[in-house]
């Protein structure tokens, strides 16, 4: 079973897409698949548009009594999905008294049964649900959009990633997944070549391309291989997820 975090405290890089996208694509292809919505505005349990975010999820499952099971949702064949919930908000605020709630998020990971993949979609920041996906998986994706200014953050959430694991004693298998590529942009190149030479050996081969049908899938609770298959984003993500499974990069 591989736990993974998709995360990014920059909003809007495509961590949901990701994690709604590559989960679709890699239970498609056969595998068992639990999508976690860890972020309380609940985009992702909206884009997948088999849960409701106002009923209780993962939120009431750290803080109240409801077990896992209450709050899974069987959203494809394959794929499940735990939504978020209204008290998730609350998680985010927290920090003291917190390692019982984090240790509760990894108990409940590592007790997953049949599960080939735990993808968790963190939200745009760096407080407790992020810092508790981190502890609770083993393997970080970080989205990042083709643009200078995510290039200029991914410093600040290496320098968070690295200080976060050193003062747990844990290291993660990290993978970059370049979002929202524009090919015939020479500043969506240049940000792959920096990527590239910075982090070699972590860029996951295949860039996913700006592509409508991944900003429009999400409005009618559809993925992109619903939602227009053979789309360029169609393509790209079932790449990425091949990537994803073989850990092919560039170099
Ligand atoms: N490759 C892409 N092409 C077009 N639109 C995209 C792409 N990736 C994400 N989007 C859109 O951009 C917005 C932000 O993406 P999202 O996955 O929600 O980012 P995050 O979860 O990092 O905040 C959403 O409206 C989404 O549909
Ligand atoms: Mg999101």
């Amino acid at each position: 079973m591989r736990l993974v975090s998709v995360v990014n405290q920059k909003g809007g890089v495509g961590k949901t897409t990701t994690v709604a996208n590559l989960g679709h694509m890699l239970a498609m292809q056969g595998n068992k698949v639990t999508t976690i919505d860890l972020d309380p505005q609940g985009s992702l349990t909206i884009s997948l548009g088999q849960a409701d975010p106002t009923l209780p999820g993962i939120g009431e499952v750290l803080l109240d009594d409801y077990s896992i099971k209450d709050v899974t949702h069987e959203v494809r064949k394959n794929m499940q999905l735990v939504s978020c919930g209204p008290r998730l908000a609350e998680l985010e605020q927290m920090h003291q008294g917190s390692s019982e709630i984090a240790n509760r998020l990894k108990k409940i990971l590592r007790k997953m049964k049949n599960q080939d993949f735990v993808l968790l979609d963190c939200p745009p920041s760096s407080g407790f649900l992020v810092v508790s996906a981190l502890y609770a998986t083993n393997e970080i994706i970080i989205p990042v959009a083709g643009d200078y200014l995510a290039l200029h953050g991914m410093s600040h959430l290496i320098g968070t990633l690295t200080q976060f694991e050193k003062s747990l004693k844990l290291k993660h298998k990290t993978w970059i997944a370049i979002t929202r590529y524009h090919p015939r942009r020479k500043l969506s190149k240049d940000v792959l070549d920096n990527l590239v030479s910075h982090f070699p050996g972590q860029v996951l081969k295949t860039s996913i391309r700006e592509t409508s049908a991944l900003a429009e899938g999400p409005g009618f609770g559809m993925t992109v291989f619903e939602y227009r298959n053979g789309s360029n984003g169609a393509e790209d993500y079932k790449k990425l997820a091949l990537d994803f499974t073989k850990g092919r990069t560039l170099q």
